[in-house]
């Protein structure tokens, strides 16, 4: 089943008189279960597709479903209730609120979302991160691998089903880079549907499929030569 499926997306920026094509017909289809990498120069128009297949902003043509819905059209007030029940996003800067703990930032989106904060789900958002034996602390007293944990914790606190990463390795260094593939690798496992943006080549390949963008329309597909996907 396609969780995501994408037609002909385009987008069109206005900067004063000028229009930046950002992106120029994508069509793309995502299944449940599957990892994804995008890969693709700075200005592609990685970030602006991530950024529509989010609902975090809408498409200048083309449509999109999640998940089943037609969310091409939808107001912000829809795509707001979309966002909280289907998509976790993680990006690169990791935005966690300073004055707050690590279990407090990740619970943070249950009081936007008016759910109940319980503590075994605390608990257990935090053992999948590997932040446990860091709940307390405030994101100054964290390295950036743990805080980028605090903020994939926060992602997953509201149950969705599809993470969207934006360069989430970005600011860490290459093993915590890797370490950060690997907790992604396991929510894949688990089930969950992962797109995440890279400029990382090598870690890219790690995903099922690698999806490369130039000026705004996809390269055909590379078929990837790890040893779960011959
Ligand atoms: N809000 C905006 N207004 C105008 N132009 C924009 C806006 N956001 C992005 N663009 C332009 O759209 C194009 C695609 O941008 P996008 O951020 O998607 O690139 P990217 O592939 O994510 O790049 P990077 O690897 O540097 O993050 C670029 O030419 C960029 O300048
Ligand atoms: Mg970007």
């Amino acid at each position: 089943m396609s969780v995501i499926d994408a037609s002909g997306l385009t987008k069109i920026y206005h900067r004063g008189a000028e229009e930046v094509h950002a992106l120029r017909g994508v069509s793309l289809s995502v299944q449940a279960g599957e990892f994804v990498s995008i890969v693709g120069p700075s200005g592609s128009g990685k970030t602006a597709l991530l950024n529509l297949l989010g609902c975090l902003d809408t498409p200048s043509g083309g449509t999109l479903s999640i998940n089943g819905t037609d969310v091409t059209n939808l107001p912000e007030s829809c795509r707001v209730i979309i966002r909280r029940a289907e998509i976790g996003f993680v990006f690169q800067q990791f935005f966690l609120i300073p004055t707050l703990s690590a279990k407090e930032n990740i619970l943070l989106p249950l009081t936007f979302s008016k759910k109940p904060v319980n503590e075994s789900r605390a608990q257990e958002i935090l053992d999948m991160v590997g932040l446990s034996h860091r709940a307390d602390h405030l994101p100054h007293e964290l390295s950036g691998g743990e805080m980028q944990r605090v903020a994939i914790g926060r992602a997953l606190v509201d149950d969705p089903k599809i993470v969207l990463a934006d360069e989430p390795t970005g600011n860490l260094d290459s093993h915590t880079a890797e370490q950060m593939y690997g907790i992604f690798e396991e929510l894949v496992h688990k089930g969950y549907t992962v797109v995440i943006v890279t400029h990382n080549t090598e870690l890219a390949h790690r995903a099922h499929r690698v999806i490369r963008l130039r000026d705004g329309l996809l390269e055909p597909d590379t078929p990837c030569s790890c040893p779960e996907n011959p």
